[in-house]
Order: C-alpha cells, then sequence, then structure tokens
C-alpha cells in the first residue's frame, strides 16, 4: 500500500457570466459599498450549465495537469451541496461526461469544508485502500439555489469548480494531517429546509428556498472552529505557526480570514485571497484558491500549505499538504465549458421573478 498521496494535478473551471455588486442592487436592497466593506465581495460568477459540466472541464485540466488520461482514474469524489440530481450523484454525471469509466464515484457534502472532507477520504483509500489515482473535485451551482428576496444570503455566493488529481507515492507529500468535526447543534444556522425527503413536497412553497441563516453565529463559530482543527494538525506533526508558507482558508467573509491570520500570527501576504472575485463558491473554494495559486507562481516546491474550511453542518475542517517538486502544469486540456451568450442577471432573471 501507498504510503502518501501526492497532489500531481490540479484545474479549475469559473463559469464566464460575471454578477457584479452593482448588478445586485438593481434586485436586492443592497449597495457596492455594503457588500465590499462587510464582505469583502466585489463580484461572483453565475453558472449557465449543471455543476457536473464545471467539475468535468476542472477534471480534465486538472488530469492534462498530471498527463493522465480518464480512463487511469479510479477514484472519483465530487464535494458538493448543489448536485446535479439527488439520484444519481453529481460523480456519476461527471464519470460520463469525463470519460473516467475504470472509476468508482461519489459525492460528498460537508457544505463548504466538503474539499478538506474529500482530501482526506480520497488520501485514507490511496494509503488504506489501495487506490492509485484520485480525482477530487469541489464543484458548486450555489446560485440556483439562492433566494432573491434575502439580501443577506444572495450577495454571499458565487459558482465554479476546482479539481485535484491525488497519486499513490512513496515520497511525503500530500495531505500529511488533517482534522475534521462538526458542531450539529448548530445546524439551523445554515440550512435549506425546502429541499430533500424531510420537506412537504406538496406544499405550495416547496422549491421557494427559505435559507435559513444567521452569519453572525456562523461567522463566531467559524474563527474558533478553524482554529480549534488548525492546532490539533499543526500539534499531530510537531509544526508551528511558523512552518505554515501559505493558508488557503475558505473564502466566505475576508473579515473571518483576516481574524484567523491574525489569529495565527501570519501575515495576510501568506494568505490566499479570492473572494472579492468569486464570493463564497463553497465547496470549490479551496481548489480554486490553490489552482490560483500555482498560476501566480506563489507555490515553491516543499511548501506547506495549510487548508481551513467551514460550512453547513456546521462542519469545521483543516489539512496540512506538503507540496511536491513539481509546481506547473504538464500539458494543458483543451475541453472548454459549451459557450454562454447571456448575462448574469439573464441568467438568473427566473430566480430573481419567481423567489425574489
Ligand atoms: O461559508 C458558510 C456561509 N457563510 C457565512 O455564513 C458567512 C458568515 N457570516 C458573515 O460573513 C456575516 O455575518 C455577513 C456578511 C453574512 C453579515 O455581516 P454582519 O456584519 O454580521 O451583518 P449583520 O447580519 O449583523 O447585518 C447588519 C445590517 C442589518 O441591518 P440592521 O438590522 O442593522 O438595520 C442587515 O439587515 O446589515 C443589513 N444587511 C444588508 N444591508 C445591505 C444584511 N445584508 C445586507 C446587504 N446589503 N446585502
Amino acid at each position: 500500500m501507498a504510503k502518501y498521496a501526492n497532489i500531481t494535478g490540479w484545474g479549475k473551471c469559473m463559469p464566464p457570466a460575471v454578477m457584479t455588486n452593482e448588478d445586485m442592487a438593481t434586485v436586492l436592497d443592497t449597495t457596492d459599498e455594503w457588500i465590499k466593506t462587510r464582505t469583502g465581495i466585489s463580484a461572483r460568477r453565475v453558472s449557465h450549465v449543471p455543476v457536473s459540466d464545471l467539475a468535468a472541464v476542472a477534471g480534465h485540466r486538472a488530469l492534462a495537469a498530471a498527463a493522465v488520461e480518464p480512463e487511469e482514474v479510479d477514484l472519483l469524489i465530487v464535494a458538493t451541496c448543489t448536485p446535479d440530481t439527488v439520484i444519481p450523484s453529481t460523480a456519476a454525471h461527471v464519470q460520463k461526461k469525463m470519460g473516467a469509466a475504470n472509476a468508482a464515484v461519489m459525492d460528498l457534502n460537508a457544505g463548504c469544508s466538503g474539499f478538506i472532507y474529500s482530501l482526506e477520504v480520497a488520501t485514507a483509500m490511496i494509503r488504506a485502500a489501495g487506490y492509485k489515482k484520485a480525482l477530487v473535485i469541489g464543484g458548486e451551482r450555489i446560485t440556483w439555489f439562492l433566494n432573491w428576496s434575502l439580501r443577506d444570503t444572495a450577495v454571499l455566493f458565487g459558482d465554479g469548480a476546482g479539481a485535484v488529481l491525488l497519486e499513490a507515492g512513496e515520497e511525503e507529500n500530500g495531505l500529511l494531517a488533517s482534522h475534521l468535526g462538526c458542531e450539529g447543534e448548530a445546524l439551523d444556522a445554515l440550512l435549506v429546509p425546502n429541499f430533500g425527503t424531510a420537506g412537504d413536497r406538496f406544499i405550495e412553497d416547496y422549491h421557494k428556498f427559505n435559507v435559513s441563516f444567521d452569519g453572525r453565529e456562523i461567522f463566531r463559530r467559524a474563527v474558533r472552529g478553524m482554529a480549534q482543527e488548525i492546532k490539533l494538525v499543526l500539534a499531530e506533526l510537531g509544526m508551528t505557526d511558523q512552518d505554515i508558507d501559505i493558508i488557503i482558508p475558505h473564502q466566505a467573509n475576508a473579515r473571518i480570514i483576516e481574524s484567523l491570520a491574525h489569529h495565527l500570527s501570519v501575515p495576510m501576504s501568506q494568505v490566499a485571497l479570492n473572494i472579492q472575485h468569486y464570493g463564497n463558491t463553497s465547496a470549490a473554494t479551496i481548489p480554486v484558491a490553490l489552482c490560483e495559486l500555482l498560476e501566480e507562481g506563489r507555490i515553491r516546491p516543499g511548501d506547506n500549505l495549510l487548508l481551513a474550511a467551514f460550512g453547513a453542518g456546521l462542519t469545521r475542517g483543516a489539512g496540512l499538504i506538503r507540496w511536491g517538486d513539481r509546481v506547473t502544469p504538464l500539458a494543458e486540456s483543451d475541453v472548454e465549458l459549451a459557450p454562454c451568450d447571456q448575462t448574469a442577471l439573464e441568467i438568473m432573471s427566473d430566480a430573481i421573478k419567481h423567489t425574489g
């Protein structure tokens, strides 16, 4: 059995339609000033296609970066809470779209912490169950869920996908330690009640999602929960804050990220921050940020990358990745999303009409 699961490929897919804060202000009682100062967000992407399309393109890009063919993948996990369909999993759709015919597939829903959870599961399956090449994708189409009468949630989220390929190896790289948790007693702080078998499917408002959301409560628990998990991860590895080269935190609010950096005494120059462009893309956030760090040449061989996230559940998690030798892709994929000829507001116009 392999000792480690190294990250050898990475790729992202952001849908092209951009919804700015100014666009938001045309359909909601909000302002660019409020959104920017309270969250750090300036714009977000709105997908014109299902999650599996975004995930498949990100997946192809990750495989190309590692020069691996889809048929070689033996495990495919999609971290998402906005699946294409509940039956089958989004991962099954992605397998079909990518031609990854030899992969075992599953979705993993841990809200915004889904990517860290999936990374731990895939790493453990490589180390303990003999899988060789695992594609882990975080993909979301959160805009589809948004209730456009609720300004406190509608402005926060966006769509996208990011993927990494893990390969069995003997060098001490990849996810070296992680710790996951959940504060289930606070699950009401982020809940979409009218979707799923606990809901009454015959009520008139079914599918008119009343997002139950307590931003202040999540904010408070987020900083504390991430800090707690990070402490456990660093202790397991015998590391301190000083050993961290880059932090890749979940991007839900720039103020949460700044609080975490402050708590860890790590300067913001060592923290990934892209919330201004994409908002909160839930499980896609961390792999997308990781890809961008690599594209910008900010990750060096051997770097220690600290991941931390929190989300619906209220889940939380942290993990430490030791990066390997290669920081550039071996090749690029020519697979692209279907073209989009609509603006973000046009894509969302029905949702705005029906839920606004
Ligand atoms: O990843 C998991 C999901 N992410 C999160 O849960 C994010 C965590 N929470 C947060 O980031 C912050 O709590 C928010 C950004 C959601 C809210 O920021 P806040 O500083 O906690 O604001 P607040 O909820 O205390 O609201 C302050 C005021 C309220 O007005 P009143 O009652 O003081 O008159 C809100 O009605 O801001 C108002 N408000 C808005 N105003 C303009 C709330 N949303 C908006 C908006 N535009 N979009």
